[in-house]
């Protein structure tokens, strides 16, 4: 991966059950006979990649992800496999049943030509199925996004996680465009409540805020923390349990 990995297996996890909820909804537009090749973009530490690989019965399921913290203790299982990788290299020639991915899409850039690779590394009859993260005006992330240009931090590199994505219907045209069927796209809103709002920042120090601390020397990036968490706890409410609402966007897709 490019600059230092900031993924943190341990930080990750700390939602697991919560952030579980997402890839069943998923695992539910995954619609192929038994027996067939799948791969898992950006798979993590593998616990959904298993699942994906035993409920969907596939033959071989491939999971490729570019952190070896993520990578470090992913479970093993007949025919299932991992591969430190990135997304951006992915390449293929009608070689999947099922190309899919849960939360890890948002990371990648120019889904333009990724999803046109994907086409092209489809068989015929195969499923593209995705979730993508897609909470940019929750407060958890515009936060960041103002400090962003804070002179404090205006010199690192914004986060794209939100950029990266498409609209709904920018995904739905763009996969007619390439010829694919049963084409769906829809917007879930999760609602996890969690025991409090210092959760919230738990939670996104899991995943989104790794790009800051990929991108901060260790003294800027503590003061981005401090002032993002004295930011947010003042303008999300203090309740128990707190209610945190949650994006997401589902595509699926199938090549004739
Ligand atoms: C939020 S986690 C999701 C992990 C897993 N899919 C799950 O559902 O638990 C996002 C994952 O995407 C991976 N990732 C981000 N950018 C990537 C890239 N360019 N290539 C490969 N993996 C990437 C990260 O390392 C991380 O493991």
């Amino acid at each position: 991966m490019k600059g230092r990995d900031t993924w943190n297996l341990g930080q990750y996890e700390k939602f697991r059950n919560e952030r579980s909820q997402p890839f069943f909804d998923l695992l539910k537009l995954v619609d192929l006979p038994k027996g067939g090749r799948a791969i898992d973009l950006g798979c993590g530490p593998g616990a959904m990649t298993l699942l994906l690989h035993s409920q969907g019965a596939f033959a071989e399921t491939v999971g490729i992800d570019n952190s070896e913290n993520m990578l470090a203790k992913v479970p093993s299982a007949p025919g299932l496999s991992f591969r430190n990788a990135d997304i951006l290299e992915f390449e293929g020639d009608e070689e999947w049943d099922l190309i899919t991915s849960n939360a890890a899409l948002q990371w990648v850039p120019d889904h333009g030509s990724l999803f046109r690779k994907m086409h092209r590394a489809l068989k015929s009859g195969g499923q593209i199925v995705h979730q993508i993260p897609n909470n940019g005006s929750h407060p958890s992330q515009s936060v960041a996004y103002e400090l962003e240009s804070d002179p404090r931090f205006s010199h690192y590199a914004p986060n794209k996680i939100d950029s990266n994505v498409l609209s709904p219907e920018g995904y739905a045209e763009f996969l007619d465009t390439l010829g694919l069927e049963d084409i769906n796209v829809f917007l879930k809103v999760y609602m996890h409540h969690l025991e409090d709002r210092t959760a919230v920042i738990e939670w996104v120090r899991g995943t989104f805020l790794t790009h800051y601390e990929r991108e901060m020397n260790a003294e800027d990036f503590a003061e981005f923390m401090a002032a993002y968490s004295s930011r947010l706890l003042s303008i999300l409410p203090d309740q128990k349990p707190f209610l945190f609402t949650f994006r997401r966007l589902f595509i699926s897709a199938r090549k004739p």
